[in-house]
């Protein structure tokens, strides 16, 4: 049987995650695996609500506290309707940021929140990725591509440059305290990346 794979992507804004996403899907289905490729917030109906509330509207919309209920209920109903369920059937699950993105963006750029972050993950989700691509880019770079990007889910785009710095830095520094991470320097071409990207999922799934 194939190895099991739920795997997300990380990053700042505009790193590049969404694009590398759609491809490696391409990659896997065209290896054979049943890919299920969805994003957070969102990825199920419930969770595509939640998105809408937290990303939309003025930056000072949400307390940090409220926006962790916020992301964990989200994603509670992700792994509920769609996760589980996908890896119950075998299928490779390519996640488009998870709990990751909370320990960051709620956890570390606004303040240490990280316990209250890591005390509701514990309770309501409970289970991480197998591997984790975090896509690295400098700071300004990442901003100016999203920014550029059209769309109005500019929230957190909205909080500026020093918390993409931030969260690049606190991006790194989990990656480095946790196995599970492969860093990947998105500053490159597209296909130069993709290659990074698929070339550490097969290493992955070799040893799995
Ligand atoms: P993210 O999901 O991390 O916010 P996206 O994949 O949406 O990033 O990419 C942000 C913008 O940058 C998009 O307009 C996309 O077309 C562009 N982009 C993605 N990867 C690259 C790359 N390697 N080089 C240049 N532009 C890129
Ligand atoms: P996303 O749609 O991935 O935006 P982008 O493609 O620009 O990276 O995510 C939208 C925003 O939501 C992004 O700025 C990060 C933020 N976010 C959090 O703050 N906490 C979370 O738990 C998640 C999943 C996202």
């Amino acid at each position: 049987m194939a190895p099991r794979l739920f795997l997300s992507f990380e990053g700042i804004d505009g790193s590049g995650k969404s694009t590398q996403a759609k491809l490696l899907a391409d990659n896997l289905r065209a290896m054979g695996r049943r890919v299920v490729h969805t994003r957070e917030p969102g990825g199920s109906p419930g969770a595509e609500d939640i998105r809408r509330l937290v990303l939309e509207g003025a930056t000072d919309r949400w307390s940090t506290e409220t926006e962790i209920l916020l992301f964990t209920a989200a994603r509670r109903d992700h792994m509920e309707k769609t996760i589980r369920p996908a890896l119950a059937r075998g299928d490779v699950v390519i996640c488009d940021r998870f709990a990751d993105s909370t320990r960051i963006y709620q956890g570390a750029t606004r303040g240490d929140l990280r316990p209250m972050v890591d005390q509701l993950h514990a309770l309501m989700i409970g289970q991480e990725p197998d591997l984790t691509i975090l896509i690295d880019i400098d700071a300004a770079e990442g901003l100016a591509r999203a920014i550029s990007r059209p769309g109005k889910e500019l929230r957190f785009e909205g909080m500026g440059l020093t918390l993409q710095q931030t969260a690049r830095d606190g991006f790194l520094a989990l990656a480095q305290a946790e196995e599970r991470f492969r860093v990947i320097n998105g500053a490159r071409g597209v296909e130069v990346v993709q290659a990074d990207v698929l070339a550490a999922v097969v290493s992955y799934l070799d040893t799995a």
